[in-house]
């Protein structure tokens, strides 16, 4: 019989790291790497939308990077403001949908007011959905589930759980990038990621190129998902 292979991923998520130390390099400071990071995180989402993937979810800010310098968070709390105003109406503009995960209430407050306007100014786009992970983290997504199903008091079963996370909307990731070098998860998707594709790249998010997403796209379509089966 012949194998089946993966062909495009439906959904793609990507940990954006490596900022930093493409600004180091530069003898820059790290928040010229977080504009450089923004800058082609926009361009790299059209692209894969470009590309027939339909939902993209983007590691933005980690639980964890909350506890970074506040000059550091400080820039990069500009960064976002100046994203949604500028891009929101692209995105409308181009029918994709974004959408946001991650806890709100550990943000100044009028990113979570901007969040909001952006979110209803493109919902229903059927291009695709944009997925950013802002303030998020996979631990904390499992427990607030874990604490809501204690609170409703009934066993829950595996789909069941799914829908009390905050991706509920979204099926699991099929293919998950990560620039920067390292070699783990950082505390992203970690119960949707249980059966996804990994794919690991040295090359700093800012260089992250449309080539290389291709050599992604190439290495997820060539393999045999076989969820634990013959
Ligand atoms: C990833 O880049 C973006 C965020 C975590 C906000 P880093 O800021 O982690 O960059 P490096 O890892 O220091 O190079
Ligand atoms: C992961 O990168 C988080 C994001 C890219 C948003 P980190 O730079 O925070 O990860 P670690 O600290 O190297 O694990
Ligand atoms: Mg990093």
């Amino acid at each position: 019989m012949k194998e089946q292979t993966a062909g495009v991923p439906h959904h793609i998520a990507i940990i954006m790291d490596g900022n930093g130390r493409w600004a180091k390099k530069r003898l820059l400071p790290r928040g010229a790497g977080h504009r450089a990071g923004l800058k082609r995180m926009i361009s790299l989402s059209e692209a894969i939308f470009e590309r027939g993937v339909k939902i993209c979810t983007l590691f933005a800010l980690s639980t964890e990077n909350l506890s970074r310098p506040q000059e550091e968070l400080q820039g990069l709390f500009t960064l976002f403001r100046e994203y949604f105003e500028k891009n929101v109406a692209r995105l409308a503009e181009k029918e994709i949908e974004l959408k946001i995960i991650g806890n709100l209430t550990l943000l100044p407050e009028d990113i979570g007011e901007i969040i909001r306007k952006g979110e209803e100014q493109t919902r229903g786009g059927q291009t695709g959905t944009l997925v950013l992970a802002i303030g998020y983290g996979g631990r904390q997504d499992i427990l607030a589930a874990v604490n809501e199903a204690v609170r409703r008091g009934k066993e829950v079963n595996e789909k069941e759980f799914s829908s009390l996370l905050s991706t509920k909307d979204f099926p699991e990731p099929d293919l998950l990038i990560r620039t920067g070098k390292e070699l783990r998860i950082s505390n992203f998707l970690l119960w949707q990621s249980a059966y996804t594709e990994f794919y690991f790249t040295d090359t700093l998010f800012p260089d992250f190129s449309d080539r290389e997403l291709d050599a992604a796209l190439a290495s997820y379509a060539a393999r045999e998902r076989r969820y634990g089966k013959l």
